[in-house]
């Protein structure tokens, strides 16, 4: 069969914060499955991604902390990079935005639009902060959705209902950095002329007959409603700048050019790996399949504007062959949230346990269809379930009886009895015809099934058979039993390797199979006698306590209003004797970054306060503040420290503060 020829990317993430189980779910994992898939099956297939290193979300992150925004990309591109690799993602290259070759090649595509009329200029009105003397494109700009009403809508895109929104149009706007009130002033902007490809994009649309659902509908209302011109440059300095004389102190937008990164992050590669044409063999071949995964609130970008972008230029780029889009993943049955810190974030559960429980889980478990729940007990009891009782115990007894009657070797049979042709046949079937298919088409939960199903087979096979019986009758027997497990178990670690990679080059090498093979090896893979390896258990059983720790950790560090929050008397709040404070003298605690001891007056009496504060406040600018202070708890030790009370704070978004009187009232004082 001629080899296919793949395309594969991932969403740009951004790169100003760290990774959650939700990125994972929706734009990651599935194009990793797919990936390894398709380089199983033989075909020719990169797989490319890269960090989003523009865009309001780092230029504001890096505003708030006061640091160049190359400084925020270089830490979260790392940290990342190797989150990807702790899950043994298989990406060909990952990239960023903020590298010269991609600022060449997004400059080249905006000019190549604008010579050929699909850009044009217009001045119109954007909303300005007086205050903070700049306009606020996007992210620095919030208020109420001019559609759904939801009051947490940017400047860029309402979350609640997923429209695309222009900053002008927000209702009650107010500028996210200084809280003020923005005013309206003009300026000059490039416009994408889109109603320029609304034939050909809906033409090209319809002609998608295998998309999945709901890409489709998403894409066929926008059509519908009519495409409008958008702005694609930004009043910002940060980002790709505008190659043109006329347009200092602008940017490329974000969503024009985070596409482009897919390009450049295949230029880069094609250079790395020493043959820099290379890139062109892909994205200028009518024949590559060029396949986006992505989260389902990057549709608008990746099937409308992305795709009339490449429409537009006078090179024959490929377009987007398949947008695979997941829905949502949610947590313990909430909606993931990052300010609100409701997340299970990659780094912390790599060190707790390995790759492929996450994977196996998130892959079983995944949005294909409709938003789904991660939940760490079915986490749990999906991993003992399928993994360790399923899998785990048929490879573990079969491996076991081999070991003890055979001394691991084990011949090949010249007859089968019509039960071991049908179990064969049956495995083969799932495995072959049906797992492939479902990966082949994204439904990667029931191919997972269909896998599982195989190791349930195997286990029905050999309580049947009784090989423990048959030993001692017939010893041939026994031994065609164990040939039929051993090959059951040889096509699982075939096709369940893209799902879980190192569990399954694990149970190869206790095969002694090489870790090298090829989807057709399911069929036959020559051995003139099999002889085991060293048995080792194959998967370790997730025990109650670790999990355990991950619903404390995750709840601990959570700041979620509860729903269900528990109500108290009014006799118990009252129990709370709060007071104003004013503190003399702080200074750091040994050995700590985070912790001040504050000596602090109340009243007529003062004491020692042991406080989380230290960084966000220096000890200097805390002398002579009035705080808000719990005055009757129980005194503790911290670090060695006496502390005796509690001052009262605010958090949000990883920032803090202390909460003071409005006046200077004086300390002691009861707050009632
Ligand atoms: N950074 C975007 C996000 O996380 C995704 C960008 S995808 C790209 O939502 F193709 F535009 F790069
Ligand atoms: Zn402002």
């Amino acid at each position: 069969m001629a080899k296919e020829k793949y395309l594969v990317t991932s969403a740009l993430p951004y790169a100003n914060g760290d990774l959650h189980i939700g990125h994972l779910a929706g734009a990651y994992l599935p194009a990793d499955i797919f990936v390894r898939f398709q380089k199983l099956l033989g075909n020719d297939v990169i797989y490319i991604c890269g960090t989003d290193e523009h865009g309001t979300p780092i230029s504001i992150k890096a505003d708030q902390k006061k640091v160049p925004p190359r400084k925020i990309v270089d830490k979260y591109h790392r940290r990342i990079k190797s989150v990807f690799e702790g899950l043994n993602f298989c990406f060909d290259n990952f990239s960023g935005t903020a590298r010269p070759v991609h600022y060449k090649i997004s400059q080249e595509l905006f000019t190549n639009l604008l010579k050929n009329g699909y850009i044009t200029t217009h001045t119109n009105n954007q909303l300005y902060c007086p205050n903070c003397k700049r306009f606020l494109p996007d992210r620095y700009v919030e208020g109420e959705c001019p559609f759904c009403h939801s009051i947490e809508a940017r400047g860029d895109q309402c979350d609640a209902c997923g429209k695309l929104i222009d900053a002008i149009q927000l209702i009650n706007p107010i500028c996210i950095t200084c809280g003020n009130p923005p005013v309206i002033r003009e300026t000059t902007n490039w416009f994408l002329n889109l109603p320029k490809f609304s034939d050909k994009l809906e033409k090209w649309i319809e002609s998608k007959t295998e998309w999945k659902d709901n890409v489709k509908k998403f894409i066929l209302g926008w059509l519908k409603s009519g495409l409008k011109e958008r702005a694609i440059t930004r009043d910002l300095d940060w980002g790709v700048p505008v190659p043109l004389e006329n347009a200092k102190g602008k940017v490329i937008y974000v969503w024009f050019e985070a596409p482009i990164g897919y390009i450049s992050s295949t230029i880069e590669w094609a250079e790395r790996i020493g043959q820099p044409e290379k890139w062109k063999d892909y994205w200028f071949d009518k024949n590559t399949k060029l396949i986006h995964f992505i989260g389902k609130d990057n549709i608008p970008f990746h099937t409308i504007i992305w795709p009339a972008v490449l429409m537009g230029q006078d090179d024959d780029y490929i377009l987007p062959y398949d947008v695979p889009a997941n829905e949502f993943l949610n947590l313990e049955g909430r909606r993931i949230s990052t300010s609100r810190n409701w997340a299970v974030w990659v780094n912390d559960y790599l060190e707790d346990f390995p790759a492929d429980p996450l994977r196996y889980y998130l892959a079983a478990n995944a949005p294909e269809n409709k938003d789904c729940d991660f939940v760490w007990k079915e986490f749990q009891e999906k991993y003992n379930t399928d993994l360790a009782n399923i899998l785990g115990n048929f490879a573990n007894r079969v491996f076991k009886f081999s070991k003890i009657y055979f001394d691991g070797k084990i011949c090949i049979p010249s007859t089968f009895s019509n039960l071991s042709n049908e179990t064969w046949i049956t495995a083969h079937n799932f495995a072959a015809t049906q797992a492939k298919g479902f990966y082949q088409n994204y439904k990667v939960r029931k191919a997972i099934k269909r896998i599982i199903d195989i190791a349930r087979e195997g286990n029905r096979y050999f309580d049947i058979t009784k090989p423990w019986v048959e030993i001692k009758q017939d010893k041939k027997k026994a031994e065609e039993t164990i040939f039929i497990c051993l090959e059951l178990l040889r096509m699982i670690s075939i096709v369940l390797s893209p799902v879980i990679p190192e569990s399954m080059k694990k149970l190869r090498k206790m095969m002694n199979l090489p870790d090298k093979m090829l989807w057709e090896n399911i069929k036959y893979e020559f051995r003139e006698k099999i002889v085991l390896g060293k048995i080792e258990t194959l998967f370790e059983k997730i025990q109650d306590e670790i999990i355990e720790k991950q619903i404390k950790k995750l709840k601990g560090a959570s700041n979620i209003p509860e729903k269900s929050k528990k109500l108290i008397d009014f006799e118990i709040f009252q129990k709370l004797d709060l007071r104003i404070a004013k503190i003399l003298s702080a200074e750091k605690v040994k050995n700590s970054d985070k912790l001040l001891k504050c000596q602090i007056s109340v009243g007529n009496k003062t004491k020692q306060i042991v406080a989380g504060i230290a960084e966000n406040y220096s000890p200097e600018e805390l002398i002579g503040k009035k705080i808000l202070i719990v005055d009757n708890l129980k005194p503790i030790v911290i670090r060695g420290e006496k502390s005796e009370g509690m001052l009262l704070t605010a958090e949000y978004n990883e920032e803090l503060t202390l909460l003071v009187p409005e006046s200077d009232i004086q300390d002691g004082s009861k707050v009632l």
